[in-house]
Parts: structure tokens; sequence; C-alpha cells
């Protein structure tokens, strides 16, 4: 039995923060961002905004769209590196919130990875027979884990939710195979080193910036352009597809270059891949649900189409989805 995703939803907030708006509080350009990253502007959370309000939102679209009820889900599951807490999981505020009464809840963080990691247990889950209905977010306030002094971080992500139900497919739609990988070795490439075990919070952290994203962009970039062109090819490979099959890419959006890249090796035109960082920046774990949610609700996917979902991130980690609609 498959597992297929049967709504989709977002949220974005409501602030847009320009390149030109960075540029006048840190050294940067509207066209240096652009011509480097492909990004323009990018959406940040309000004050008393958190991860799970953004996953509330995001996760009544798809309830709607699905037509399920809350408690009906058997399982909720957020992506996400920036919870509202470090305990208990985000998952928790959001079953609460959102009344689904009979679910277990659970955090998943695998960073720009996270929503296909959380996508492969959901579909495992399902496949299993453990669980019927599943409702899966990929949410990230990355605002609040900036240094809005940093330039090589700063300008790169945003904020912003996309949830998917997930139940049995009861045909040959959904989710064909899910690949997922892992090297930790170069952890230090994406990280927040302050506020764990290794570096509890103190006067000293804080004061060091141990609490903000840090990130070694361009090995970073170097390892995700080799790592998704092998991923995307492995995963076609594993289901006796060629790229010609795909009706769609849907990649994290974490580089423009990254994404042409990717696209390229599959011989895509970039009218088949779903971009969305030109507005929202780097959204980490909720830059696929969200891309997916906009393509779904445009009409640019149909029934049957095969359509590829792909990412790259912190751990560092990477993994894929191919799916039929
Ligand atoms: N504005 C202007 N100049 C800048 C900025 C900025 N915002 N940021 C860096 N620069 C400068 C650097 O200081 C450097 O200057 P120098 O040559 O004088 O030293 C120069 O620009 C080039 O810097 P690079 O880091 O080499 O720039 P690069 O072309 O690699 O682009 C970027 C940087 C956009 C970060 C890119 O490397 C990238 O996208 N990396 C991959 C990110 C990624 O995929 N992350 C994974 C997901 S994130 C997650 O999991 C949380």
């Amino acid at each position: 039995m498959r597992s297929k995703i049967t709504g989709t939803g977002s949220y974005l907030p409501e602030r847009i923060i320009s390149n030109d708006d960075l540029a006048k509080t840190v050294h940067t350009s509207d066209e240096w961002i652009i011509e480097r990253t492909g990004i323009k502007e990018r959406r940040v959370a309000g004050d008393d905004e958190t991860t799970s309000d953004m996953c509330f939102q995001a996760a009544g679209k798809a309830l709607e769209a699905s037509g399920t009820f809350p408690e009906e889900i058997d399982l909720v599951i957020v992506a996400t590196m920036s919870g509202d807490m470090p305990m208990p999981a985000t998952a928790s505020f959001l079953q609460q919130r959102i009344g689904a009464v009979n679910a277990g809840a659970f955090d998943v963080n695998a960073a720009c990875s996270g929503f296909l990691y959380g996508l492969s247990v959901a579909d495992n889950f399902i496949k299993g027979g453990t669980f019927r209905k599943i409702l899966l977010v990929g949410a990230e306030m990355n605002s609040k884990f900036l240094d809005w002094e940093d330039r090589s971080t700063c300008v790169l992500f945003g904020d912003g939710a996309g949830a998917v139900i997930m139940e049995p497919a009861g045909d040959d739609s959904g989710v064909l195979s899910t690949h997922l990988s892992s090297d930790g070795s170069m952890w230090d490439f994406i990280c927040v080193p302050g506020g764990g075990s290794k570096y509890p919070s103190s006067h000293e952290t804080v004061k060091d910036g141990m609490h903000f994203i840090k990130m070694r962009g361009n090995e970073t970039f170097k390892v995700a352009v080799r790592t998704l062109e092998k991923l995307v090819m492995d995963t076609l490979a594993a289901n006796n597809m060629k790229p010609s099959d795909l009706a769609m890419l849907i990649p994290h959006q974490a580089n423009l270059r990254i994404i042409s890249a990717t696209a390229k090796r599959l011989n895509l035109p970039m009218s088949r891949v779903a971009v969305n960082l030109d507005k929202f920046g780097n959204t980490s774990s909720a830059s696929i649900p969200i891309a997916l949610d906009e393509v779904v609700r445009e009409g640019r996917i149909k029934e049957g189409d095969y359509i590829l979902l792909e990412a790259f991130g912190g751990g560092l980690t990477w993994a894929s989805a191919l799916i039929k609609w």
C-alpha cells in the first residue's frame, strides 16, 4: 500500500524584507544577493509569532484541502530546526492547537532536508499499516536564529511553513520511493553551536553569538551541487525512470545556482522547476512544502504526473522523494 498526499497548505508571514532593506544595515547589495543566490526578498515573522503559530495556519489549509477533520489525524510530525522551544516538540503545540486529540506528536530535525525525512517517516508508517492519516508540517522561524549583522547568513534565510496530509493511496499513485542520506563529518558546515549539551547557554555563548546560524557557504555550495546531481539520478534509477519522465522538480530553495545545476543535470527546462526563493529566501524545512502547495494551487501538476522532491542541508543531510501525483 502506498501513501499519498491528499491536501497541501502553506503560510508566510506578512512582513517583507527586501535586499535593499538589508543593504541599509549590512554591507551588501541587491545586485550581489540576486546574482549569488537568486533571492530578492524574504518573509520575517512578527515578534510575537511562534513557529507553531505558522504550523497552525499551514496545517489548517492542508486539512481543509484534504477534507480531513483534526480528530481523524493519527500522527503529527513537524520538521523544524527552529521550534518554539527545545522541549516540548513544536508538534505537541500544534497537536493541541489544531485539536488532533487522537494523534501522537513529535519533531524531526534534519535541517533543510527535514521535510523529506518527515515524509519518509510518514510514508513508512502508512505503508506498514500503523497509521492512516498523518499531518506533516515543515516550518522554520529562521529570523530568530540569525545574526542580523552577519551578511554571509542574514541575506539567505526566511520564515514560513508548509503542510501536507498523507494517507493510504488506494491506487498506484503516491510516494514511489524516498531516499535519505547524511555525512556528519561536515556538521560544522551549517550549525547553531550554542544552547545544547556541547555549549550550554551561558553569558559567554550569548556574547559569542553561538545561538546564531553559522554557515561555511562556499564549501556547502560545492558539496550540495555535487551531491544533488547524483541524488536525483540515483532516485530516478531506483524507479527505472529517466529525467524525461518527470513533470516537475520541486527542489529545496537554498540557491538558484544550485537549483539550476540540478535542473541542467536532469535536462529539465526551468518552467518545470518550482522556484520561489526569489520571494521567500531559504525557509529550510518549509521550502519544499511551501513550493509544493504553490504548484498544486496554481494547477501546475495534475493527476498521474511524476514529481521529484530533493533537499540538502545541515548535518550534512540530503534526501529525495519520487511521487506519482
Ligand atoms: N553581500 C556582499 N558580499 C558578500 C555577502 C553579501 N551578503 N556575503 C558574502 N560576501 C562576500 C564574501 O565576504 C566574499 O568576499 P571576499 O571574496 O572578499 O572574501 C565574497 O562575497 C564571496 O563569498 P563566497 O562565500 O565565496 O560566495 P558564494 O558565491 O559561495 O555565495 C552563498 C555564498 C550564497 C552562501 C553560497 O555559497 C551558497 O548558497 N551556499 C550553499 C548554501 C546551502 O545550500 N545551504 C544548505 C541549506 S541551509 C540549511 O540546511 C540550514
